[in-house]
């Protein structure tokens, strides 16, 4: 299973979405591991060797060789034997989104309640429509991150729900703004594994919908 966490836009929570769905796998006893696709910041790289000698749930973390490259480090690591695959998006580089896209089974598109992040998910959706001229089937679920109870998130909600004519619906577990987020990364942890129990059941009540997701997707196959 290929999970890709993708948007155009920068500093949405891809790194934060795949990392806490890389541990929520981890912790039910599949095999995972997360592409960090970012090859010149390596976030998520530098993210893994935080987490050294912080615990014991090993969580394998590649970067990607190159954007031609990212279909043969894909099958790498199937024959080594993850079961789940996370691509960690970058913003901007529209070429490898493409080639995200188009390679996983599942598509995970973080997004924060302001009309920037509105504006580029648009943008985004230009790709996914061209990708599906290939791929039909191509299921996709924004995931609201930053969100709370004010008036722009309201708004945000009513905005998005325009593009399930597109067949992209929003998931219905919301994350809030938490400070666990930044906190656990400075430690190459995730929410999951930080102590405060909010930020904990919002993450695990969004990767169980994510599971529940997949299984009917791989039902429907
Ligand atoms: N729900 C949240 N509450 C508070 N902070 C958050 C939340 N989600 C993400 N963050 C913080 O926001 C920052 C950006 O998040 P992250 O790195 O996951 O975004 P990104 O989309 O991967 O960014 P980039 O495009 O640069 O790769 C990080 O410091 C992260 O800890
Ligand atoms: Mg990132």
């Amino acid at each position: 299973m290929i999970i890709a966490v993708t948007n155009l836009k920068g500093g949405v929570g891809k790194s934060t979405l795949a990392r806490n769905i890389a541990v929520y796998f981890a912790q039910q006893g599949e095999k995972a591991c997360i592409i960090d696709t970012d090859i010149e910041q390596r976030t998520t790289c530098d993210w893994r060797a935080r987490r050294e000698g912080e615990t014991d749930l090993q969580i394998d973390v590649f970067p990607m060789s190159s954007v031609d490259g990212l279909v043969n480090d894909v099958k790498t690591h199937q024959s080594n034997g993850y079961r789940v695959i996370i691509l960690d998006g970058v913003p901007q580089l529209e070429k490898v989104t493409t080639k995200m896209i188009l390679l996983s089974n599942f598509l995970i598109i973080p997004i924060t309640p302001s009309i920037d992040d509105l504006k580029s998910f648009e943008r985004f959706l230009k790709r996914y429509e061209d990708a599906k001229m290939v791929k039909p089937e191509i299921p996709a679920f924004l995931a609201l991150n930053r969100f709370s109870h004010n008036a722009e998130s309201c708004e945000m909600k009513e905005a998005l729900s325009l593009f399930e004519r597109y067949g992209i619906t929003s998931l219905h577990s919301v994350i809030n703004e938490r400070v666990a987020h930044k906190r656990s990364s400075k430690y190459g942890l995730t929410a999951l594994e930080w102590e405060d129990p909010k930020a904990k059941a919002e993450i695990e009540e969004l990767c169980q919908e994510i599971e529940t997701r997949l299984i009917e997707k791989m039902e429907a196959a």
